[in-house]
């Protein structure tokens, strides 16, 4: 960030794209760059406090919440938004599993979800119930349950296996 407080001027890298971030404040956080100034609005701000979930993005492959992380600090980092996570027009499958399931909620809540749940299975591939409600616990939804989003979670676990066999 040294480069950047100096020319008040920073690159990111946002789902393999680079982008000149220049004549921002240097303290706006990644959720707002990536909403107001990249025009990437699929990350919501929900609280702005790091207690939801719905600003989720990877950076680095690491899972955080954008809102907690100051941009000109993000410079140098690969960072990958629920933007990333179709390909084109072809949903990813924990997309589709959340369709078949009836999973789909809020347009706050569901972007934060999918992050977090592409980046669960990549390390737990068959989880436990369990542990799907764990990962899933920092992405609240005040209006409904989970059980749905639990199922969409182990259908694309039952789906990949049977995919990989
Ligand atoms: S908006 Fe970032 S955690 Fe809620
Ligand atoms: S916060 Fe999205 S449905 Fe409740």
């Amino acid at each position: 960030m040294g480069n950047a407080q100096e020319s008040n001027q920073y690159e990111l890298t946002v789902n393999d794209s680079r982008y000149v971030i220049s004549g921002a404040w240097l303290g706006e956080s990644l959720l707002y760059v990536l909403r107001e100034r990249l025009g990437l609005y699929g990350s919501k701000n929900a609280c702005e406090q790091g207690e939801c979930g719905s600003c989720s993005v990877m950076m680095d492959d690491v899972l955080v919440c954008s809102c907690l992380v100051l941009a000109a600090n993000a410079e140098g980092r690969e960072i990958k938004t629920i933007e990333s996570v179709a390909d084109g027009s072809q949903l990813s499958d924990v997309q589709e599993a959340f369709i078949d399931t009836g999973a789909i909620q809020c347009g706050f809540c569901t972007p934060g979800l999918l992050v977090t749940i592409h980046d669960f299975l990549a390390s737990n591939p068959e989880p436990e119930e369990s542990e799907i409600k764990e990962a899933i616990s920092g992405n609240l939804c005040r209006c409904t349950g989970y059980g749905r989003i639990v199922e969409a979670v182990q259908l694309v676990s039952i789906r990949r296996s049977e995919r990989d066999t």
